[in-house]
């Protein structure tokens, strides 16, 4: 089954997709281990690991190069967080192609002005006009060659402090524009405002949330939202970060990894997650034996 298959399989079946934020093939292959059903190349992540702000610094090539590595590393279908479209909509239309001729299942696109920042900083949250990228959204449906891709569209109204009824308003016209999924992204710490917008939403596309800032939120409580994808799009980030820290800082204060070596992954997870099994087996099978 190919992984466009596999993602609208998924859509149609399963109540909530889990889909985690990966920016590596580590953190992909990982997420797949522990029972999630999707991947989400994190554009934050991405940056992160490159050394450099979420604030469309890295190409459109390096954002799928990661992509691609994060994608040949599992069998789950991966959704590439693809930010504002790096550019206008001649980029998009590139994008759209670019993406789906590597095997990426589906993109999201968000409505903020390229180039864009983190949605969780406060400076810069400029909000393309509705139009304009409807227009996009558009543009991205009308360019995909297979018609099982999915374009996801993101609203950041509620990230730019407009509103529930600006969100609804914004997300009709993606629909509209044929979005086949709309995200809806907040950072309140509380999940009040993806509710109001949930009991709103009249629209027949799924919503999809990315609950970074609200994590009392369960699992339950987003179905009954009837919320079909929950990304956790930083955890893993954000957790690789805290305990490379730590050990790193028990290692100086230590003087010696005695006391570490049992808090961290052997080196046989290492060989199994990069396949290096699958490598001894093809030196067997690949030796050429002079008759
Ligand atoms: C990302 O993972 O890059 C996202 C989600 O866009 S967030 O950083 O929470 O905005
Ligand atoms: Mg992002």
């Amino acid at each position: 089954m190919t992984k466009l298959k596999q993602m609208r399989n998924l859509i149609k079946e399963k109540e909530l997709i889990l889909t985690a934020g990966a920016h590596d093939a580590i953190s992909a292959q990982l997420a797949e281990e522990a029972g999630f059903d999707a991947i989400w190349a994190s554009g934050l992540g991405i940056s992160a690991t490159h050394g450099v702000p979420d604030a469309s610094i890295l190409t459109m090539t390096e954002f799928l190069n990661s992509t691609s590595i994060i994608n040949n590393s599992v069998s789950l279908p991966v959704i590439a967080d693809c930010d504002s479209g790096f550019g206008n909509v001649h980029n998009v239309v590139h994008m759209i192609k670019t993406y789906e001729a590597a095997g990426i299942a589906g993109v999201c696109i968000e409505d903020k002005v390229f180039p864009k920042r983190n949605s969780f900083v406060n400076s810069k949250q400029t909000l393309e006009e509705i139009g304009e990228f409807s227009i996009k959204i558009k543009a991205a449906k009308e360019a995909q060659q297979n018609e099982e891709f999915i374009v996801i569209a993101r609203t950041e109204a509620l990230i730019s402090g407009l509103g529930v009824n600006e969100a609804l308003e914004r997300a009709y016209s993606y629909e509209d524009a044929g979005a086949d999924m709309i995200l809806i992204h907040s950072k309140k710490s509380t999940s009040e405002e993806i509710k109001e917008f949930a009991s709103k939403w009249k629209g027949e596309a799924p919503l999809v949330i990315v609950p970074t800032k609200y994590p009392n939120i369960t699992f339950d409580e987003i179905i009954s939202m009837r919320i079909k994808m929950s990304i956790y799009a930083n955890q893993s980030l954000r957790a690789s970060i805290q305990s490379m820290s730590d050990i790193y800082n028990q290692i100086i204060n230590d003087q010696s990894t005695r006391k570490i070596e049992h808090k961290i992954s052997s080196i046989k997870k290492v060989f199994q997650l990069q396949g290096m099994d699958n490598l001894e087996k093809n030196d067997k099978k690949y030796t050429y034996v002079q008759s």
